[in-house]
């Protein structure tokens, strides 16, 4: 038993910002990730993969968008929600949430989004702590 214990709170404690996840651990090929949101997100799919949002605290809202039609999902603390994989959908948080995320190891967070990346964005793998 090698792995090291690693801690939700002292994680959070680590960093101040916003949109740029951390890499909590990795079970088999997937990060469990912590990222605190604030304002809005771009809008990217995962072609390959499910996208998994717990909400610690705050608030989030996720857009979703399929065969044209924009919908929204209203998350409050401790909901759990999957968005599934090729769904364009944009995470917007007005007041500020935590949120821990698990996806496969790898995976980037702003997906196939091709635009400029915006300034209080970090389009990231993850971020080792
Ligand atoms: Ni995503």
């Amino acid at each position: 038993m090698t792995n090291p214990i690693t801690n939700i709170d002292t994680v959070l404690a680590s960093f101040q910002e916003r949109w740029s996840p951390r890499i909590l651990t990795q079970v088999n090929d997937y990060d469990v990730r912590l990222a605190k949101v604030e304002g809005s997100f771009v809008w990217h799919a995962h072609p390959d993969t499910d996208e998994l949002f717990i909400v610690l605290e705050g608030r989030l809202d996720i857009h979703l968008r399929e065969s044209g039609e924009e919908t929204t999902v209203h998350l409050a603390q401790h909901d759990v929600f999957v968005v599934p994989r090729g769904i364009e959908h944009c995470p917007e948080s007005a007041g500020g949430a935590t949120v821990m995320l698990l996806e496969p190891t790898g995976t980037l967070s702003t997906g196939d989004y091709d635009g400029a990346i915006p300034a209080h964005i970090d389009s990231t793998t993850g971020v080792e702590v």
